[in-house]
């Protein structure tokens, strides 16, 4: 049985990473209207990831005897500056994400619970390969300027990225 306190700051990451989603929806959205396919389905992937990271908490929460409270989803930024400024945002985000993680863990660590540290781990190395992924398309955007040939070029790349459920491969 989880304890209150942990079981309250799980819900609230459940909906952090239902927020997410919907953040990386809007992101793909926006490259679909700009004509970026390949930045849009980057993006998408990003959303069906985000998901499965609501999903991993969603059914720990269950496994552990708690209830999942479903709460309202805030609104998300729907229009950005540019190819630059989404990705800027995006970093910002993980950013944000690894420091509600942490958190998190240290509610586990401080309430004694070792399962819960235990299933964390799974969500720290997963911030650690988010924030260097979208840092590494950062610096190539800012390498080329975030515009002509090199957009052209990255797109297609972006394009081939797929998705894979890591919350089903790795535990
Ligand atoms: Fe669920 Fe991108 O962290």
């Amino acid at each position: 049985m989880l304890k209150q306190r942990v079981l309250e700051a799980i819900n609230d990451q459940i909906n952090a990473e239902y927020y997410s989603a919907y953040l990386y929806l809007a992101m793909s959205a926006y490259f679909y209207d700009k004509g970026l396919p390949g930045f849009a389905n980057w993006m998408y992937i990003q959303y069906q990831e985000e998901l499965t990271h609501g999903n991993k908490f969603f059914n720990y929460v269950n496994e552990r005897g708690g209830k999942v409270m479903v709460k309202a989803i805030d609104q998300v930024q729907t229009d950005f500056g540019g190819i630059i400024e989404v990705f800027e945002k995006t970093l910002e985000h993980e950013q944000y994400v690894t420091d509600r993680i942490n958190k998190l863990m240290d509610i586990a660590i401080q309430e004694s619970d070792h399962a819960t540290q235990s299933f964390l781990k799974w969500f720290v190395d997963e911030q650690v390969e988010e924030e260097a992924n979208v840092t590494e398309i950062l610096d190539t955007l800012k390498l080329i300027n975030g515009q002509g040939n090199g957009i052209f070029l990255l797109d297609r790349e972006m394009r081939q990225r797929t998705f894979v459920d890591t919350t089903q491969t790795a535990e």
